[in-house]
């Protein structure tokens, strides 16, 4: 039997809430267990923690632009490892060319996120066609392939020896954040039957499988995508990020983990999507400081303007760490106070894992070495 140390003392000037009515030319920084959910105390600083004049050693904050990753378009296990740890691996891929194969992932399920683009992605299941802001959730060991319409960039996330699941709801009731309703599968429509191998005819199909990362290759003299039907609960489902509706307080700056979208053992993936800003006068708008101590934090940025940051188009993606902390861009605060109960226009897909995410080569290939140096300057505001 364990249990936290759980009880709250104040010390010195503070709100009297988390979030809003700051003691005057003042910092929030939030310290915190359990990624939102744990022990947290908040600090009232009169100096922004991101404040830094210098930013020594391995650990600092990273940004990506996985949008100019090098890519094979041939096969998506060949797709750009840019993150990766025991349990989560991100990857990129672009393509603009059918795959003449299957692929098959051993390793555990895999979620595909729709950058760009549109087209069909055939599977056991069915044909599923697909658009830009599509997760597609394909669980461990479904044969499927790709036939993009237009050039398709997907970011691929993978639960290694594990699965994604939904979050468990409380108190929002059964059908926020999105009703299940909405999640598309798969369908045998006539697309699907026509890639069938004809009777008699020789029709040779290579499925690829990754397993403990090795690839083996199996050949079939047929399309193995020939089931004529499937009953059951295991399958693969569509979300659209329209389809989210995002949890909003006017006056209260809800943490990350309000907008969960999927869920396994060692992370966690949340979607920003369009939100109206917090309008309440004495409320924070903006992501408040915080040191997530247990969770390294991934975010890609799909869609939008980034209102926390600066220089940070779609397509790129940042990796903060735990170990320090982190918070919105300099220029942030005064865009966001002008910008009260208006609606944002991000969207972004978070990950947010357990254990450390080591950075690979093609990574650090398109990494934008001065993101460190991108909060300079800014270390107080005036006091009203
Ligand atoms: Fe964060």
């Amino acid at each position: 039997m364990k249990k936290w140390i759980q009880f709250s003392k104040t010390e010195g000037e503070t709100s009297h809430q988390a979030h809003t009515n700051m003691p005057n030319g003042t910092f929030e920084r939030e310290m915190g267990k359990e990624g939102f959910f744990g022990p947290a105390t908040h600090f009232y600083h009169t100096h922004a923690p991101t404040g830094w004049t210098s930013f020594e050693g391995p650990l600092r904050p990273h940004a990506f632009d996985f949008g100019k990753a090098k890519q094979d378009g041939s096969c998506p296990l060949k797709a750009q490892l840019m993150l990766q740890n025991a349990s989560c691996k991100i990857s990129m891929w672009s393509t603009d060319k059918a795959m003449d194969h299957l692929v098959r992932n051993g390793d555990g399920d895999l979620l595909l996120f729709v950058h760009n683009g549109d087209g069909d992605l055939f599977c056991d299941f069915g044909r599923l066609p697909y658009t830009d802001g599509d997760y597609i959730l394909l669980p461990r060991s479904t044969m499927w392939r790709i036939e993009p319409k237009a050039k398709t960039d997907l970011l691929m996330i993978e639960a290694v020896n594990d699965s994604f699941m939904l979050p468990d709801r409380g108190m929002l009731g059964n059908h926020a954040i999105f009703d299940t309703a909405v999640l598309q599968t798969p369908r045998m429509d006539d697309a699907f039957c026509k890639q069938q191998t004809k009777a008699g005819a020789h029709d040779p199909w290579t499925v690829m499988v990754k397993r403990r990362d090795a690839i083996s290759t199996i050949t079939y003299p047929f399309n193995p995508l020939d089931a004529i039907g499937w009953k059951g609960d295991l399958l693969p489902v569509k979300l659209n990020w329209r389809d989210i509706r995002p949890v909003v307080s006017h006056s209260y700056h809800l943490p990350p983990s309000a907008h969960t979208t999927f869920v396994s053992r060692r992370f966690v993936i949340c979607t920003f999507v369009p939100r109206p800003m917090e309008s309440a006068k004495e409320a924070l708008k903006l992501p408040f400081y915080h040191n997530n101590d247990d969770f390294d934090e991934f975010l890609f940025y799909h869609r939008g303007d980034f209102m926390s940051r600066d220089n940070i188009h779609e397509g790129m993606t940042t990796l903060h760490p735990c170990g320090f902390t982190h918070g919105p861009h300099p220029k942030a605060f005064a865009r966001a106070e002008a910008n009260a109960g208006k609606m944002t226009n991000e969207v972004a897909v978070m990950v947010d894992a357990r254990d450390a995410l080591d950075i690979t080569d093609a990574a650090r290939a398109v990494e934008w070495d001065d993101y460190v140096k991108s909060w300079g300057g800014h270390t107080a505001i005036a006091a009203e």
